[in-house]
């Protein structure tokens, strides 16, 4: 996707310099290719099975994104109303729109039944009553899959960490038989499937396993008692090589998992968002000043932690490519931005080129939750004063 020419930074055929100059700085900017290759490469591995790759909408909801992916065959995994909304204008068949979260409100219950979309992924049993209630009053019926903690620690940043017991996502393992049983029980509701999601930014294919191996478990269990299920969901959370990770590939992932469903033969859901979007998505940054402080050389750029949060709140590492190849000597700097706080840093200890006044950076595998988790405060937030 990158490529020098002539010293000079490209995205496909497009250099930086050209992009900064017709649309100014801070800018994210997205490779169409990129995207349509990470998703079919998604898409391939599970070639051999009946599948749906359900791309998750909040890794960037971008709505050129969602219709480029829409376009070339992916569903949508959706965790809101406004979600929904976005996904359905740009294209995605409501039959292909899987809807998880842990606090779906009535009202975006109602709107995701009135579209038909796939399936809830119902993530407590005061959820399921209240899309009975709903499904009941709108004489639908709801499909349903309980989203199951496995209990699996899958060794990623703890706020990103999602099927550990204790934590607030899914049903207890333990509890999912007595679950799935009240569900069936509900006149409103049709069993349909069983999800997890354990985490995101996962570089092992281990924990994924273990985590197939529990929800298999379950799944033979449930045949046994007569409840069929149609749809097993393995969720996202594939990482991705931010710096020297090394992720197993969705071919990896497949091979790993799909195999222990012997008794399956339903249709198998995953829900990538980082793997799709997070390398085809590049943050593009403009040097305002230079300088020296303390032994420590700062670039001080126009994109912020508003713009791209990743490196504070997680201490993520995103690689920083300067636009301009220089011959000058590396040195180490702190690329910051100018927010007024000490937190506002898009890379620490950097070996870059001393890039001057107006010299332009570019933020690597900024695709995912990048311009998701972003704040424009001055563009978009109203306030109200009373
Ligand atoms: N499915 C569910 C139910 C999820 O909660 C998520 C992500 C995904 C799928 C997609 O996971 P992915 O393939 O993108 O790992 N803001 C954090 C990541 C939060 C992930 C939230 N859930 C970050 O910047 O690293």
């Amino acid at each position: 996707m990158l490529n020098y020419r002539k010293g000079n930074l490209f995205i496909e055929n497009v250099s930086f310099e050209s992009l900064a100059k017709k649309f100014g700085t801070p800018l994210y900017v997205y490779s169409r290719a990129g995207l349509i290759n990470n998703f079919t490469v998604f898409d391939d591995a599970l070639s051999s099975v009946p599948h749906i790759v359900c791309y998750a909408v909040k890794a960037n909801s971008n709505f050129s994104i969602l219709k480029v992916l829409s376009k070339n065959g992916a569903g949508a995994d959706i965790t809101s109303g406004g979600e929904l909304y976005r996904s359905l204008r740009a294209g995605f068949p409501s039959k292909k729109i899987v809807y998880a979260g842990i606090g779906k409100t009535r009202e975006e219950i109602s709107y995701a039944l009135r579209e038909n979309i796939l399936i809830f992924n119902v993530e407590s049993l005061e959820e399921l009553s209240s899309i009975n209630e709903v499904a009941t009053r709108l004489k639908k019926k709801a499909k349903i899959a309980f989203r199951i903690n496995p209990n699996v620690d899958p060794d990623t940043h703890h706020y990103i960490t999602t099927g550990k017991k204790g934590g607030k996502f899914g049903i207890p393992y333990s509890q999912a038989i007595s679950a799935y049983k009240m569900a069936k029980k509900m006149s409103s509701i049709s069993v349909e499937g069983i999800h997890c999601h354990i985490g995101s930014q996962i570089v092992e294919a281990a924990p994924f396993k273990l985590a197939a191996q529990r929800i298999n478990v379950l799944f033979e269990k449930l045949s046994n008692i007569g409840i069929h299920l149609n749809y097993i969901n393995l969720g996202g959370g594939l990482g991705i090589r931010y710096d020297r990770e090394n992720p197993p590939t969705p071919y990896d992932l497949t091979k790993a998992v799909i195999p222990i469903f012997k008794n399956f033969s339903g249709t198998f859901i995953f829900e990538p968002g980082r793997y799709i979007v997070g390398n085809a998505g590049f943050l593009l940054v403009k040097v305002i000043y230079r300088k020296q402080s303390g032994g420590k050389n700062f670039l001080i750029v126009d994109g912020g932690m508003n713009d791209l949060i990743r490196p504070t709140l997680y201490d993520a590492y995103h690689e920083i490519i300067p636009v301009k190849k220089s011959l000058q000597p590396k040195i180490k700097v702190d690329v910051v931005g100018p927010i007024c706080e000490t937190g506002d840093f898009l890379g620490k200890e950097r070996l870059l080129p001393w890039v001057p006044q107006d010299g332009l950076l570019v933020v690597n595998c900024a695709g995912a939750y990048g311009y998701a988790m972003s704040s424009q405060t001055e563009k978009i937030l109203l306030h109200l004063m009373i």
